[in-house]
Parts: structure tokens; C-alpha cells; sequence
């Protein structure tokens, strides 16, 4: 049984997200420690709504969500850049677990973000706007560690086939593991 769980968070929803495939490498490097679990979820979830925040009203797929969440040591974002921001799937997976307001299911847990967009600079305007939200939202983002990857350096092969990328995962899960208590 690991010692650590980490919950992966994928800012794209298609079935080749190379964003998906590198937190799955996540999954795969991580020492028998450390179990990297990616949830599945986000694409099902509703737009965030104060109205039906509520236990009698609350979405089972938000319900799992934090569930996910509060089982979870630490959190491991791995998102594209959109239109030089955030995704919408991961801003609204935000804001459904910055509630209940000051008792987040990620409270004061270690997060990370890191990813890939095809932009030169790897889609860090996304990765720097997720470090900050979160940051309000609840978790303890550790912004020592980052990941950004122009994609094109990928020459479309699979990001286990990169050695270099592979361990820098291997780093990156490694540093977040270590920032468990
Ligand atoms: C709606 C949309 C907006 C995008 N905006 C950006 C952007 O601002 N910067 C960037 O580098 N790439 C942008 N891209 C390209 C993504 O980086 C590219 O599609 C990437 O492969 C997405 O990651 P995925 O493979 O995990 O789906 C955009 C793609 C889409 C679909």
C-alpha cells in the first residue's frame, strides 16, 4: 500500500490529451511509495453554482470530486494553456473544491502544476494563473516546483519515449511527495 496519494488533475478532456498522457508517465515513475491516481471525472462535472452547492442538491460527480480530494495527501494539476489561461474544466474544478470556503477538501495540501501547450513557452501563463487560484482556493501550492512543455519539442511521440521529460516527472513527483507531512 503507498504511503502518499496523489491526485492528478487533467486540464484537457480529449481522448490524446498529451497533457492526460504525461500525468498518466506520473502515474508510471512514481516510486511504490507514491501512488498517482488520475481523476476522471472533470468533464462530468457541472459549472459551478452556489444554488445547488448544497448537500441536498450537490452533483454525485462533485461529491466525488472531493471525496477524491479529501483522500488525497497531495495534488498534481497538468494542464494545456487556452487561449493564455486556464482551462475552463480546471478553473471550474477550482471553484467546486475551493468550497465549502475555508474547509476545502485540498486545505493546506501540497499542490503542484505543471504541463504542456504547444506554445514556445510551454503554456506557463496557464500554469502561473493555476498556481495563483488554487493558491486562494485552499491548497498550499508549491510554486518551486514547475513543468512547462512546448509540446513541438515532442516531435508527436509519446512523452514516456523522452527521457529528459520522463525525468523530470520522475522529479517533479518525487519533490511533491516530499512536500507531504
Ligand atoms: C481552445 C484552445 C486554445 C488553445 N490556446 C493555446 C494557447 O493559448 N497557448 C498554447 O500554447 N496553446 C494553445 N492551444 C494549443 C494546445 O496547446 C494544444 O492543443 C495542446 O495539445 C493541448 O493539450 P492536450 O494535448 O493535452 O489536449 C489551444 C488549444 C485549444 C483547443
Amino acid at each position: 500500500m503507498p504511503d502518499i496519494k496523489i491526485m492528478a488533475l487533467v486540464g484537457s478532456l480529449r481522448a490524446a490529451s498529451v497533457n492526460r498522457q504525461i500525468a498518466q508517465l506520473a502515474a508510471d515513475v512514481a516510486p511504490d511509495s507514491v501512488a498517482v491516481t488520475v481523476f476522471d471525472g472533470l468533464g462530468e462535472l457541472p459549472f459551478y453554482n452556489e444554488d445547488i452547492d448544497n448537500e441536498a442538491d450537490v452533483p454525485a460527480g462533485v461529491t466525488a470530486l472531493r471525496a477524491a480530494a479529501a483522500e488525497a495527501d497531495a495534488a498534481l494539476v497538468v494542464t494545456p494553456e487556452y487561449n493564455g489561461t486556464i482551462p475552463a474544466v480546471i478553473k471550474n474544478a477550482i471553484d467546486w473544491l475551493s468550497r465549502p470556503f475555508g474547509n476545502s477538501a485540498l486545505k493546506g495540501k501540497p499542490l503542484a502544476v505543471i504541463g504542456g501547450s504547444q506554445g514556445r513557452y510551454g503554456g506557463v501563463w496557464a500554469h502561473d494563473e493555476t498556481r495563483k487560484s488554487f493558491g486562494i482556493a485552499g491548497p498550499r501550492v508549491v510554486e518551486a516546483i514547475k513543468l512547462s512543455v512546448p509540446l513541438k519539442s515532442l516531435d508527436g511521440k509519446h512523452p514516456s519515449e523522452h527521457a529528459e521529460l520522463t525525468a523530470n516527472v520522475r522529479d517533479v513527483v518525487g519533490k511533491l511527495a516530499a512536500e507531504v507531512s
